[in-house]
């Protein structure tokens, strides 16, 4: 495996793999679970070469957001990346991506007026730009993003197709603790007691789709979510929402929207969690 922390070294390498080979990239932002693992696997498997990019991107987090106390544990993943096979990991330095004067950012219409998107302005449109950056360098024919980030995944398959990027997307399935809880880099940070708590957003996920024919509305799912909330003190929603999961609209019928998606976020402690599932 090679590493690599400036562009043009790992231009140079690109240029050099052959034409038709097929070269799988993952980005990412490290402090690497399994979950990131699972994309890594796949990769391997399906590729002639693998790259795993690992950069904690700047223009994806808000001046209040965390950003300096993300987790990163460089030595770690490089060894787990080497463990799984991957040929290549791109860790470019902060200021060599990003000029000190920007003069351009990507604006997202309508997916991003949603879920994360409005919890988080700003925070879609800094994934769009890095990862567009990551596509622009890496040139990968396969490109794999987890379902953990639904709205993320959704809008990089249109930003392919809009931008006419050479490439596929990749979408893989979201990889949870035996206990249901979906695998985070930011689960580091949750007190025994947030770990269990953190719960909530699976287990009423899981139990939204388990009676999802006694609903008549949405607005009975919410109300439903919100009583089982009283149980977790420690969970604070952010947002809570089903929509139709091709293009993030709302759902006014639940019986004729053909795909039924819930999402999920919400804050324990200090720490933002996100999950979904599918529910029809
Ligand atoms: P990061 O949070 O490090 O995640 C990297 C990739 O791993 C993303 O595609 C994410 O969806 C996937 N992933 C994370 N947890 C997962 C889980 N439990 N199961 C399956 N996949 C999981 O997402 C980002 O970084 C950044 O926004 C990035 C795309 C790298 C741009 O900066």
């Amino acid at each position: 495996m090679q590493v690599f922390t400036d562009i043009n070294g790992f231009r140079t390498k690109r240029i050099e793999l052959p034409h038709q080979a097929r070269i799988g990239l993952v980005p990412t932002m490290g402090a690497l679970h399994d979950g990131h693992a699972s994309l890594v696997k796949r990769a391997v498997s399906e590729n002639d070469f693998t790259i795993v990019s690992i950069f904690v991107n700047p223009t994806q987090f808000s001046p209040t957001e965390d950003l300096n106390r993300y987790p990163r544990s460089l030595e770690a993943d490089y060894q787990l990346l080497e463990k799984l096979g991957v040929d290549y990991v791109f860790s470019p330095l902060r200021e060599e991506v990003y000029p000190k004067t920007a003069y351009f950012h990507f604006e997202i219409n309508g997916l991003a007026d949603q879920l994360c998107g409005r919890s988080r302005p700003g925070h879609l449109n800094g994934v769009v730009q890095i990862v567009s950056i990551l596509f622009h360098i890496c040139q990968p024919s396969h490109a794999y993003f987890g379902l953990k980030d639904y709205q993320q995944c959704l809008i990089l398959q249109h930003l392919v197709r809009e931008l006419h990027f050479p490439l596929q997307v990749v979408p893989c399935p979201i990889v949870r603790e035996i206990d249901g809880l979906a695998m985070s880099s930011r689960n580091v940070f949750l007190s025994d007691e947030e770990r269990v708590q953190a719960l909530f957003l699976h287990q009423s996920l899981r139990a939204i789709k388990k009676e999802i024919d006694a609903f008549t509305s949405v607005s009975e799912i919410n109300d439903f979510v919100l009583q089982q909330l009283i149980h977790f003190p420690l969970v604070s929603l952010d947002y809570f929402e089903v929509l139709n999961g091709e293009n993030l609209e709302q759902v006014t019928d639940l019986t004729t929207t053909p795909h039924l998606h819930s999402f999920i976020a919400a804050y324990l402690g200090d720490t933002r969690l996100i999950d979904n599932m599918r529910l029809i």
